[in-house]
């Protein structure tokens, strides 16, 4: 297949992309919690009609609480993935290793970036809000299907940073700077993790017969289904926060707990991934 990237080329604008993690987030500053932290396209919080503004907000910013969650986690299963597969050439060419283990890096910087948000987060935020995990256990359930499947999963999530990070600019309207400023700084290096990816992903496929490319993405597909029903638990957890936030009991709790696990979905893995037909294949 033809790209204008390759290992070397990718490398080095990984290099002129780069950026410090107080470039973003100090560890001493705080959020701002009278705004909300998520682009509406993605949080999906202004729908919900039967929430008051400052109660949309909330839910807004326990959306947000999840997406630095979740990042945590997929984090960690991307890392040692990609440490994996670099290990597997470190005889060969050398630009590969280089672009690999950078990639490895900027991966780490970023676990720590999430990290120190979530840190952030705890600080300014009423009450706690329960994550789905341990993170080791989702990690360990991806990582022992076929890496091609992990590959296209981990190239899902690197495309998906970007209409983050375009959702903070087109619905801009008042977002906190520090989560925009999140959503841009992490985007510029996934948008060269998903050129390596690619090249993984074509390596990965490369001798295979039709046959076994069809049960890797069955197996990705199957990957994707394990971490939406870790999305549709989290959903019920986040109104949990809700309710303890607001201090009221919902009456349509269900229905906003559907909407929100939608919203999810389109976030984290794209309507095509979980769509009701590839479900049906279950
Ligand atoms: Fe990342
Ligand atoms: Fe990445």
């Amino acid at each position: 297949m033809f790209h204008d990237f390759d290992f070397k080329a990718t490398l080095a604008s990984s290099l002129r992309a780069q950026w410090d993690l107080d470039d973003v987030l100090r560890a001493d500053q705080a959020l701002d919690f009278s705004r909300n932290f998520m682009p509406e396209s993605l949080a999906r919080t202004g729908a919900v009609e039967s929430l008051a503004a400052g109660e949309q907000r909330i839910l807004n910013q326990i959306s947000a609480h999840q997406y630095l969650s979740i990042f945590g986690i997929v984090e960690e299963f991307i890392l040692p993935f990609v440490l994996d597969h670099a290990r597997t050439i470190l005889r060969d060419d050398d630009w590969r290793v280089r672009a690999l283990l950078n990639f490895a890096g900027e991966e780490a910087k970023h676990i720590h970036l999430f990290s120190r948000f979530h840190d952030a987060f705890v600080r300014g935020f009423p009450v706690e809000c329960r994550m789905i995990g341990p993170s080791e256990d989702i990690g360990a359930e991806v990582l022992r299907h076929d890496p091609l499947a992990v590959a296209l999963v981990i190239l899902l999530i690197e495309w998906m940073t970007q209409a983050h990070y375009l959702g903070s600019i087109r619905d801009d309207s008042g977002l906190d700077p520090l989560f925009k400023s999140l959503m841009l700084h992490h985007w510029k290096e996934e948008a060269q993790h998903a050129k390596l990816d690619t090249l993984i992903v074509e390596a990965l496929a490369e001798g295979r017969s039709e046959e076994q490319i069809q049960k890797a993405i069955d197996e990705f597909l199957e990957i994707g289904m394990f971490l939406d029903e870790g999305l549709k638990a989290q959903a019920a957890f986040n109104l949990d926060a809700l309710e303890e936030a607001i201090g009221r009991k919902l009456g349509d709790r269900d229905t906003i707990i559907a909407q929100q696990h939608q919203a999810a979905r389109w976030t984290y893995l794209g309507s095509g991934m979980v769509h009701e037909r590839f479900k049906a294949t279950r």
